[in-house]
């Protein structure tokens, strides 16, 4: 679990210069069993809850050290690297049912993949309109470019319209239902009045899985929205995309899934692989391709000759890292059935979890959705403000991280601080989110108690 790194180590850390001279490699190693290795953020142990960070996939930590001594850079060219990272993107468009032909690359997070898909639909949007983005930038005149996304939508999409010139004030917020889901009905009246004003949609984005609260947008409904009026649909599959993907249940969203324009995949959210591991699937590669190639004559290709095109012609990053091992290790080790039945834990977990702050007379349940609990702590009897409430709940979660028996993460959901617990944890069993639970009521009124003094 997280331990707070010592004062004196930290200040090592700050004031350290580097050394002249060099030392053994025990000496090295030794010294990052003393005061490296003690100070994880934590999400090794079974009872760490936090954000969206699960523990490492074992050969995934093997895959690093080996895909380190081979040390290749795939941006493209005819080694195992550059054909291993296709077959990878392959398996995941199957799964994602695209169609043949889609294709994709590993990034280094839900981030990066969010701004190629969106960088990508920009030059899309932008062609179509008369206007090379790249050569004008945005200096060219032309529409006003837009954005839909829910403001449950990560912070990434922001990040990305800020970086991409179209603007926060340009991005249209999307009603949502109250289980945080997009409302399609309301996207579809934003999108034929920004039409009609002559505004460009540049892309929908929408998630198979919030960061906070684990929704799933209605794809299908969504999806029919964007095809009626040709807009490119952005699915971000982040954290959702593992149990989307691989299970029975959400058969639904899966098939609807295989109607976007992009999805990014984080497989080191849920499928358990060392960061970092990020995934753009795109049903038209070849759009991404016309947004960012650019071939120095140093580095010239023909499209025929093996491990052409390369990655790097698809993204941004030139010299890439060989992501691909990691996730194919984990795979091959695990098997899909295995994956399944790990997810299907995790989520059973979650329904656990559930049960047990429903059944506790002094927290309340406000959000789920996959394997994402959020709630707080309110004494029955309650008779404090809200603000008194939200500030117990924020001090809460501290003292429960500062503790070091187990983890969440503070949020807020519908403006009211709340405490989130997300299992993506194999090593869980149900005696730690007991603990997890214990540990909330002891520090609760332990707080309050305080508070009443
Ligand atoms: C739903 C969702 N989208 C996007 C992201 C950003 O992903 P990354 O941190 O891998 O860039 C996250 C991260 O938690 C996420 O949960």
């Amino acid at each position: 679990m997280r331990r707070p790194v010592p004062e004196s180590v930290r200040r090592a850390w700050a004031t350290e210069p580097p050394p002249g001279t060099g030392q053994p490699a025990s000496l090295v190693l030794a010294r990052f069993a003393e005061q490296i290795a003690p100070y994880p953020l934590g999400n090794g142990h079974p009872r760490f809850f936090g954000w969206v960070n699960s523990p490492p996939a074992v050969l995934g930590v093997f895959a690093e050290a080996l895909a380190a001594a081979m040390n290749p850079s795939v941006a493209g060219g005819d080694h195992a690297a550059y054909y291993l990272e296709h077959q990878v993107v392959r398996w995941f468009a199957g799964l994602a049912g695209l169609p043949v032909g889609a294709g994709g690359l590993l990034v280094s997070g839900a981030s990066m993949a969010t701004l190629t898909a969106l960088a990508t639909a920009r030059h899309q949007a932008m062609s179509r309109a008369g206007i090379d983005v790249r050569a004008s930038g945005l200096q060219a005149g032309g529409p006003r470019l837009r954005l839909y996304a829910s403001r449950e939508a990560h912070g990434c999409v922001r990040k990305a319209a800020e970086l991409l010139g179209i603007g926060t004030d340009n991005i249209r917020e999307i009603d949502v239902d109250d289980r945080d889901r997009i409302r399609p009905g309301h996207l579809a009246g934003l999108l034929d009045a920004d039409s009609e004003r002559g505004d460009l949609p540049v892309a929908v984005i929408a998630s198979a899985g919030t960061v906070n609260t684990g929704a799933i947008d209605p794809l299908s409904d969504i999806g029919a929205v964007c095809a009626e009026r040709d807009v490119w649909l952005h699915v971000d599959a982040a954290y959702g995309g593992p149990p989307v993907l691989l299970l029975h249940e959400y058969s639904g969203a899966r098939d609807a899934l295989g109607r976007a324009d992009s999805i990014a995949i984080d497989p080191h959210k849920w499928l358990y692989i060392p960061v970092d591991a990020g995934l753009i699937l795109l049903r038209e590669p070849e759009l991404a391709r016309g947004a960012f190639s650019l071939i120095p004559p140093y580095l010239r290709t023909d499209d025929e000759s093996p491990g052409s095109p390369w990655f790097s012609e698809y993204g941004f990053e030139q010299t890439r890292p060989f992501r691909a091992l990691k996730i194919w290790m984990a795979i091959q080790h695990l098997g899909l059935d295995g994956y399944r039945d790990l997810i299907a834990r995790d989520l059973r977990l979650a329904d656990y979890l559930r049960a047990a702050v429903g059944s506790a007379p002094d927290l309340e349940l406000l959000a789920w959705g996959l394997s994402v609990v959020c709630f707080r702590y309110r004494p029955a009897g309650w008779t404090g403000t809200a603000g008194q409430l939200d500030d117990l709940n924020r001090r809460l979660a501290s003292a429960v991280q500062d503790a070091g028996r187990a983890f969440c993460a503070g949020t807020a959901v519908g403006g009211q601080a709340a405490l989130r617990a997300c299992i993506v944890n194999p090593g869980a069993r149900p005696g730690d989110l007991d603990l997890l639970v214990a540990e909330i009521l002891r520090h609760g009124a332990r707080l309050l108690s305080r508070d009443q003094r």
